[in-house]
């Protein structure tokens, strides 16, 4: 099922998520539509919240870029950072801020302490495309967004598409909503 994305100024992008105490089949469930929410929209990165569900759950799916057609797909529950290393400068977009594209700071390498779609302890270490992407959706469960981390000149460009967000007129290609859904699984 392809379910609805959130669009900025959305009160649960703001939002801190809870973490999970487990799988169930209404998560197994959750994740299986947020892969196909993703896809759908060509994105390569999605947050729970980002589709009405205030928990820390992320996936990511990068092998449609170019050096990373290897690349699996990525079931991250409870993300902690533990480490980083180095910083770099790319541009960034998400699904819910469709047509905005900006320049951010991150660092460059990671090491991510988080569980799998088992709910099984994992530790790794996480550079380029991986780095990126996951910090980019770790930053969407603490409420959050790419634009709150651009510098303030490069936001003042793009402050009028925001402001559009706020007042109503977006259009995506693909199905947004514009209420939070209810929280069945927080
Ligand atoms: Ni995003």
């Amino acid at each position: 099922m392809i379910l609805p994305i959130n669009i900025y100024s959305d009160d649960i992008l703001r939002k801190k998520a809870k973490p999970l105490k487990g799988i169930d089949r209404g998560i197994e469930e959750l994740i299986a539509f947020m892969f196909e929410t993703m896809h759908n929209a060509s994105g390569i990165g999605l947050a729970a919240p980002q589709v009405g569900h205030s928990v820390r759950l992320l996936v990511i799916d990068i092998s449609g870029l170019n050096n990373y057609s290897d690349a699996k797909p990525m079931v991250v529950i409870n993300p902690h950072i533990l480490a980083v290393r180095g910083y770099n400068d790319m541009e960034e977009g998400c699904l819910s801020l469709p047509g905005v594209k900006g320049d951010v700071e991150r660092p460059a390498a990671i090491t991510l302490k988080y569980r799998n779609e088992q709910f099984e302890e994992m530790t790794g270490e996480f550079s380029g495309m991986y780095a990126r992407v996951l910090q980019h959706e770790i930053d969407h469960l603490n409420g959050t967004l790419f634009v709150d981390r651009m510098e303030k000149r490069d936001r003042r460009k793009i402050q009028k598409e925001l402001d559009a967000f706020v007042s109503g007129s977006v259009t995506a290609a693909y199905p947004i909503a514009r209420e939070p859904l209810t929280a069945k699984y927080s």
